[in-house]
């Protein structure tokens, strides 16, 4: 009960969120990647309105959320080596693996797969209130289906308004796209969705195993975050290189590396891939918003340190253009 590193308001927000979830509720979960719509991953029926919230399709899996890797065995019926190695170095923090399931974890979680995908999220609130709940928390990202993640508390009550009351507020997210997930459910590991920690770093950590890691171009899986169309703001978006944006214009907005160039409107986020990472979602839900019929996004370097990011921007332009 008395974590210090919580305030005593903080305190009593995890107290309200643990009851909610033992009622089968969801909530709105803070985490170092984006928020979560977090519910007990044992309850069918609550994991069931997590989906109807969403109004994603029941075939499409959802992570579960652990307090620690010691209680892996209780979601997952085979930990390979290179499992220990990767939660060794990674957890808690923005990874997720796919595993072979349990066979107590329900088919609303695994989307009726024989794997589950497992997280030990970073973020204090998120550590504080599995720790307190004791049980696993299923909780794919707190947007409509096909919408931008949310990076903030505000942003899911923009999602969800009502039909959320509880969300957990810890802030902006630090690292601001989705977590990296690895499936280690076959023979050799295989990046399924980019994420701020690289395949390189994948790779390295492995290489004591002498295990590959396959990439993600190659990947074939059934995950949503691998469909065209996602992450995708309603107005049209397309990129171009920096010489190649159009002239400034009041119908079009700009998503600028750096520093917005003269005479455009819009908005520039960092030029190096952490804050740019950090600050995507909420840049993208505020061009949304500000009344362009274009949003036009400079083209970050096409470096590895980039490539998770690539990856969303890529499926935002093309979710964007489906509208
Ligand atoms: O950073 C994150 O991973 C965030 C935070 C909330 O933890 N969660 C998140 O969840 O992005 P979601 O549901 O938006 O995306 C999870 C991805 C989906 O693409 C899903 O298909 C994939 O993980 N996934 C989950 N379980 C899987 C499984 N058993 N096999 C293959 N893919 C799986
Ligand atoms: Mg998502």
């Amino acid at each position: 009960m008395d974590d210090p590193a919580l305030t005593a308001a903080e305190s009593a927000q995890l107290d309200a969120a643990v009851a909610a979830l033992q009622r089968g509720e969801c909530i709105g979960l803070p985490t170092e990647t984006v928020y979560g719509l977090a519910a007990d991953a044992l309850n069918r029926d609550a994991v069931r309105r997590i989906f109807a919230l969403k109004g994603r399709p029941a075939d499409h899996p959802v992570i579960v959320h652990l307090p620690d890797a010691g209680s892996l065995t209780r979601y997952a019926r085979e930990v390979p080596p290179a499992a220990l190695v990767l939660a060794g170095k990674f957890w808690p923090g923005p990874l997720t693996l796919i595993l072979k399931r349990h066979p107590k974890v329900p088919d609303e979680i695994t989307g009726g797969q024989d794997t589950v995908g497992i997280r030990v999220p970073a973020h204090r609130l998120a550590r504080a209130l599995l720790q307190r709940f004791g049980r696993g928390l299923a909780a794919p990202s707190a947007n409509r289906f096909g919408r931008i993640s949310p990076t903030t508390a505000a942003h899911v009550r923009s999602e969800f308004g009502d039909q959320v009351p509880l969300v957990l507020d810890g802030g902006a997210c630090q690292v601001g796209i989705e977590s990296t997930i690895v499936d280690l459910s076959g023979g050799t590991p295989r990046v399924l969705r980019p994420g701020m920690i690289s395949s390189a770093q994948i790779e390295a950590a492995l290489a004591d195993l002498g295990t590959p890691v396959i990439g993600s171009a190659n990947a074939q899986i059934r995950a949503p975050g691998l469909l065209e169309k996602h992450y995708a703001p309603r107005t049209a978006m397309r990129l171009s290189s920096r010489a190649a944006l159009a002239a400034p214009s009041a119908h079009r907005c700009v998503l600028a590396l750096g520093t917005l160039p003269e005479g455009h409107i819009g908005l520039a986020l960092p030029n190096e891939p952490v804050g740019y990472a950090k600050g995507l979602y909420a840049a993208l839900r505020t061009l949304d918003e500000s009344g362009a019929s274009l949003i036009e996004v400079e083209s970050p370097p096409d470096e590895d340190a980039w490539r998770a990011i690539h990856d969303r921007l890529k499926r935002a332009a093309a979710g964007s253009s489906q509208h």
